[in-house]
């Protein structure tokens, strides 16, 4: 059922239009016996009683035996839990799947045609549960299923920047935070759907706080509530039923925490990681959360971190400071996941990830999970991929992407993000000889993927349509990420849209080529990036250009652009092994997408095709808007086809991107030619 309120995204479960499909779904699935055991099983039936209404428009009959009908029936449990199940599938094959994993088939059992779902445990019941749902709203025939799925990474994990009693998302862009946090422990709908949302994609955790957990530049510090308060008895008991909607659908919930946390909350003087009532503090922090939230996760802490406390403060170092807390949540099994979004030491803040954390590969205890973003500087539309993927064997790691987007157009812009992540997998780190990519890590049991959220209280939670589909995508990437993501997308949109193709077919390139015309607009399209405003406000804008801000980060000067990252300069690109490091080391060898992110190079540098590097700046910037337009008018064909709502805020939004498109390349081309005095040669930049 559609909600007055809010937008129900993937999860729409409309009418099939097809008849003689719709017959084949009621066949097997009008009646349904799911096992009465557990949260997850009940999330199960309740996600029938939605969508079956809706895609057959008949209610669904749930049977609390296996049914006695003349029709078929769905059958939804563990091998345990049902003879039926047991009998229809290979009882080892089930138990081989990792947590998560599950199986789908078409059966015939007792001459009627029945489908089952089965899998290890409860929460791979509820994604085997929405990957059926998946099929029948896209139309796909279920008569002849044999599917066997499991998550590629154990943890796939939903970062959400809330800032709790401010109701803000730190860059979110889809509104006021959905959390209403003076009001809990009472609970809202919205949390549920958006449980299901995140579930339907596999993921399994959710970090409810920013990992800002205090802001010392905040003029408002003092009186107002910070994120470290939330680990107070009482916002802990307040959280519980918070924690049961989750956990209903296999998510466990996690929260931000602060490093100086004993001193913030305990009555310590100190937070000394070393220090034994330090430790002991911890320990009865993690007694009491897990006496309250039994699958309580575990905490992310962000240290010693633009302003954040950390070990540092007491000369100890970022092992130290993660395995003190560590060991508190160990008798619970519960994980810290310490960030490695470091810098501010180094001249080039790209180089300070690696060099703090490498030498302590090894070190960390074993429930302590070091997140990296993907790239070396900050979500930028295009990065090369963090050096430290690969470089830390011993150690587990958490990959980093972002789902909101902070420096892609902030729910503006209509920028898909999952062509640039397909981009991080893909690369190969040579880490253990070629063939090494970054999607073939994360596969340990403390392993995992994160993104950072985007939702907020907006109709359409991310405060653009087409942008829902960074957080579907995120989840189908997390689960696999050697998805197709052709497919991925155009599953998003039939879903999203309905089975209209040519709705389908447009919304799809649409997104496909959105991300490329984010980087020729934003960047220039040769590794350039960071050009955007910061502001003095607390939260920087990073929506606006503003490359005369950060020379730092694009290195313009009148002899040419870009910045050296190699043994001349920062000694970036050595951090990668070779023979990847000694690709990026020459502007022969380094590709063009990362070409000035390496190396600084003459405004007349000559790139492989002949062009000079400032025109194909130039060049790339006037594409990017170009694209654009072109996007907007295949967006402008689709009226009528979908409902008024999303067309026309879509239709709004893409008018705004081509004027931010717009003034993005005026201010980047006006920028290259003051510097460079080279004119375009299609005199399209006017001399300042
Ligand atoms: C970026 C972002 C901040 C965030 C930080 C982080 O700098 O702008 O809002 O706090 O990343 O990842 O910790």
């Amino acid at each position: 059922m559609p909600h007055e309120q809010y937008d129900d995204c993937w999860l729409r479960y409309e009418r099939v239009a097809d008849d003689a499909r719709r017959d084949a779904y009621r066949r097997r699935c009008a009646h349904a016996y799911v096992a009465e055991k557990s949260p997850e099983c009940s999330a199960v039936r309740d996600e029938f009683r939605r969508a079956i209404p809706g895609l057959l428009g008949e209610d669904v009959h749930l049977w609390q035996h296996p049914p006695t009908t003349a029709e078929g029936f769905l059958a939804v449990g563990t091998p345990e839990d049902m003879a039926m199940i047991a009998d229809s599938v290979s009882v080892d094959a089930v138990e081989d799947l990792a947590d998560g994993g599950y199986i789908l088939r078409s059966v015939e059992w007792e001459g009627q045609d029945c489908l089952v779902v089965t899998a290890p445990t409860d929460r791979g019941l509820v994604y085997g549960t929405f990957h059926l749902l998946r099929l029948m709203a896209t139309g796909e025939p279920i008569d002849d299923l044999d599917v066997r799925e499991e998550p590629a990474a154990p943890n796939r994990l939903l970062n959400q920047w809330d800032t709790p009693f401010h109701r803000s998302v730190e860059r979110g862009y889809g509104g006021e935070s959905i959390f209403d946090w003076e009001r809990l422990p009472d609970l809202r709908d919205r949390y549920e759907d958006y449980a299901r949302l995140l579930a339907s994609v596999g993921i399994n955790g959710i970090v409810l706080n920013n990992v800002n957990t205090t802001k010392p530049d905040r003029p408002s510090a003092s009186d107002a509530f910070e994120g470290w308060q939330l680990l107070e008895r009482r916002r802990l008991e307040d959280l519980t039923g918070l924690a049961s909607v989750f956990r209903r659908y296999g998510i466990r919930t996690y929260l931000s925490v602060n490093f100086a946390a004993p001193m913030l909350l305990g009555d310590l003087d100190t937070a000394d990681p070393l220090d034994d009532d330090v430790r002991a503090w911890w320990r009865e922090k993690a007694d009491e959360v897990y006496d309250l939230i039994p699958d309580f996760g575990g905490f992310l802490v962000k240290a010693d971190s633009e302003g954040q406390p950390g070990p540092y403060d007491y000369d100890r170092d970022h092992v130290d400071g993660a395995n003190a807390i560590a060991q508190a949540l160990e008798p619970h099994g519960g994980r810290v996941w310490w960030r490695a979004f470091v810098y501010g030491s180094h001249e080039d803040r790209a180089v300070q990830a690696y060099d703090t954390f490498e030498p302590l590969d090894g070190d960390f205890a074993d429930n302590v999970t070091v997140q990296i973003k993907n790239g070396p500087i900050d979500f930028q539309p295009r990065e090369p991929v963090s050096t430290l993927f690969g470089a830390m064997p011993e150690t587990d790691l958490g990959l980093e992407l972002q789902i909101t987007g902070e420096y892609t157009g902030q729910g503006v812009h209509a920028t898909y993000h999952l062509p640039m992540w397909k981009e991080v997998f893909d690369f190969d780190t040579r880490a253990d000889g070629e063939g090494t990519p970054v999607s073939s890590f994360f596969r340990n049991p403390g392993e995992g993927i994160v993104g950072v959220g985007s939702v907020g209280e907006d109709h359409s939670w991310t405060g653009h349509y087409l942008m829902q589909s960074n957080l579907y995508a995120f989840g189908c990437a997390a689960w696999d990420p050697e998805c197709d993501p052709e497919a991925v997308t155009r599953e998003w949109a039939a879903q999203t849209f309905g089975a209209d193709d040519e709705v389908v077919e447009t919304v799809v390139e649409v997104l496909r080529d959105s991300w490329e015309a984010c980087i020729d607009y934003e960047t220039g399209g040769l590794g350039l990036m960071h050009m955007m405003h910061n502001g003095e406000e607390y939260l920087e804008n990073h929506y606006y250009p503003s490359p005369g801000e950060w020379p730092g980060y694009h290195g313009a000067s009148e002899d040419g652009i870009g910045v050296d990252r190699t043994s001349t300069g920062s000694g970036y690109a050595a951090q990668y092994r070779d023979p990847v490091a000694e690709r990026f080391e020459s502007p022969e060898t380094c590709p063009e997408k990362y070409l000035l992110f390496f190396h600084h190079l003459p405004w007349d540098y000559e790139l492989a095709d002949g062009t000079t590097v400032v025109q194909r700046l130039y060049d790339n910037c006037f594409d990017g808007v170009e694209e654009v337009r072109r996007l907007r008018d295949e967006w402008a064909d689709l009226e009528g086809r979908i409902d008024e709502r999303r067309f026309r805020h879509v239709a709004e939004r893409f008018d705004e991107h081509v004027a931010q498109a717009e003034r993005w390349r005026d201010v980047l081309t006006e920028t290259f030619r003051d510097y460079s005095g080279i004119p375009d040669e299609q005199g399209r930049v006017p001399e300042s």
